[in-house]
């Protein structure tokens, strides 16, 4: 595993230059993350490029996610002495070495052969914590295998039986995951305008199944087995996947079922992130899915600001410690887009598209190359903003570049 404590940004430096300029070596993936999408655009089938780069409906969501980054400004303060860097952070009582996680990503056999199995390698390799998905080509337990004593967390969409709820939040805690991250913003998934017109879905064909095939409960909801029916099998799949009745209960459920720390990933009302801390969870993902889900929605990182003013005055209100975590993803792409993050209240960042990139491009190689480089340009622009904690970092270090007068 890579040595967090080493500094991440100028080592990564001196690798790539000395590589260029001594040895005729160039990096195998592009740097720009639009370079890196269009090179993985290249790498996959047209179906699966359009599963995984497309969002919901016009995209205008996904668009959103990334320029609306722009409105805060980091503003560098000089002169602070930055050659010491704290890149940790306490998540759930343990400390990461960086505050990134990999984002939960299913299906990923139809982006390289490799699918979670190379990307949880990659992960233990760089030493970020990786978020396995239920709806991931190999099972949790393959997952685990792989990431050995690197940490996991463990993504579960709330199925309509709830049977398989229970036995996959059983499953992980079994195979180590130290998270049940609770997905609620897809019950059923979003109007996908690519898959639509490419009359596409993976499930049917079979990926992104895994861990329902191998489950005892779903299976034992069908009339046979699915190494005997898969057809009627993948279709019951489809049947289960969500439920759109699911409400607080749910949640209830899934936190009296677990020991385990148990996260809610969809939350952008503030109202939601009240209610989540009154219910007890552990934290709260702001994302929205990449702009998978709902088109027009707010971006991401618009909605977090709120949603950590509720979650302090509901803990206040609660006379809570501080353990409760707020992760943010959907349109992290760089460094200045992860301490925006940071600064405006998120205690780490998940990183999706850009690893996945990563992977369809070289796999575990393409992962591990994804992240490092993030994890440089995280480090670099932290110490160039004079900063040396990210667990410090604040709305002092920015700039509300929209016009308005408050410092946000
Ligand atoms: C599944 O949740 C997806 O975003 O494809």
């Amino acid at each position: 595993m890579d040595d967090p404590s080493e500094p991440y940004g100028p080592n990564r430096q001196r690798e790539v230059y000395a590589g260029g300029m001594l040895a005729d070596q160039h990096p195998d993936l592009p740097v720009d993350p639009d370079a890196l999408r269009e090179a993985a655009t290249d790498a996959l089938s047209a179906e699966a490029c359009a599963y995984v780069v497309g969002s919901a409906g016009g995209e205008d969501t996904a668009d959103r996610n990334r320029e609306a980054f722009r409105r805060w400004r980091i503003v560098p303060r000089m002169l602070q002495d930055v050659a010491e860097r704290d890149l940790s952070v306490e998540l759930l009582g343990r400390e990461l070495p960086v505050p990134v996680l990999l984002a939960p990503v299913g299906v990923q056999s139809i982006i390289h052969e490799g699918g979670e199995l190379a990307s949880a390698r990659a992960a233990a390799d760089v030493g970020v914590p990786f978020v396995s998905s239920s709806a991931a080509s190999a099972t949790m337990e393959d997952v685990a295998a792989e990431l050995g004593d690197a940490t996991g967390w463990f993504q579960l969409y709330p199925s309509q039986n709830p049977d398989v709820i229970a036995s996959f939040v059983d499953r992980a805690e079994e195979a180590g995951y130290e998270a049940i991250v609770v997905t609620l913003d897809t019950p059923t998934m979003g109007w996908r305008e690519r898959d639509v017109a490419n009359a596409y879905l993976p499930f049917l064909d079979g990926e992104g199944v895994a861990n329902y095939l191998a489950d005892p409960a779903f299976r034992d909801s069908l009339d046979a087995p699915p190494e005997e029916d898969e057809r009627t099998a993948l279709w019951q799949f489809i049947e289960q996947f969500g439920d759109l009745s699911m409400d607080w209960a749910t949640v209830d459920a899934v936190v009296e079922r677990t020991d385990l720390p148990v996260l809610l990933k969809g939350i952008l009302h503030p109202e939601d992130a009240r209610e989540a801390v009154r219910r007890g969870v552990d934290g709260v993902v702001v994302s929205n899915h990449g702009g998978r889900q709902v088109d027009g929605a707010i971006a991401a990182i618009e909605a977090l600001p709120d949603v950590v003013e509720a979650v302090a005055d509901e803990r206040a209100l609660a006379d809570e410690g501080d353990d409760f975590a707020i992760l943010f993803d959907s349109g992290i792409r760089r460094g200045a887009d992860a301490i925006k993050a940071l600064a405006l209240g998120a205690d780490a960042v998940l990183l999706g598209r850009p690893y996945v990139y990563g992977l369809a491009i070289d796999g575990e190689d393409g992962v591990r190359a994804v992240v490092r480089n993030f994890l440089a340009d995280l480090d670099l622009t932290l110490a160039l903003s004079g900063r040396d904690s990210v667990a410090d970092l604040d709305e002092s270090v920015l700039a509300d570049g929209s016009g308005n007068a408050s410092l946000r």
